[in-house]
């Protein structure tokens, strides 16, 4: 049974990551299973931090394909190269985009998405999946973000 996490309400950003990632390391280190393992990671990143989508997609070749998630139903099938998770797999790198309207090939999920991040991981040099999250605040992903996700997926890698 997992503990129920008390974030402090006034908690920066730092510190509710911190406090997420180790929720996210019980969490990773006592269970086996992948898909499991990905719906409580997205459920704690999307509670703790209130984003509005936050969710997997794992890499099939020439496309994405929608993995364990938190928020409205989204798109199933990402080609490699479309969207910002397109290019994120394309790319190989973390993309932040400030402002959704401003992304060519934007592909829309919720009504209230304005800013977006998106993070791969690696399992034998390739991309194995990504993770993309959805804010309703312009320009709210920033080194910080990127820093502690990555910290997130690295922990994700050891169990691919
Ligand atoms: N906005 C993404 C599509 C996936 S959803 O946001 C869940 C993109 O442009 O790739």
């Amino acid at each position: 049974m997992l503990e129920k996490l008390v974030v402090p309400k006034a908690a920066g950003k730092e510190q509710r990551y911190n406090l997420l990632l180790k929720q996210i390391r019980k969490v990773i280190y006592g269970e086996d299973n992948l898909v499991a393992n990905l719906g409580n990671v997205a459920a704690i990143l999307h509670h703790g931090m209130n984003f509005t989508w936050t969710g997997f997609y794992f890499a099939h070749g020439e496309e994405l394909i929608l993995g364990p998630f938190q928020g409205v139903a989204a798109r199933m099938h990402i080609p490699k190269g479309e969207g910002v998770c397109g290019v994120a797999y394309a790319r190989e790198c973390t993309v932040i985009v400030d402002d959704v309207e401003q992304f060519p090939g934007y592909i829309p999920c919720g009504d209230f998405d304005k800013s977006e991040i998106v993070i791969p991981a690696f399992s034998k040099g390739n991309v194995a999946l990504i993770l993309n999250i959805n804010s309703n605040k312009l320009k709210y992903f920033t080194e910080v973000d990127q820093k502690h996700l990555q910290q997130v997926m690295h922990l994700v890698e050891e169990i691919l």
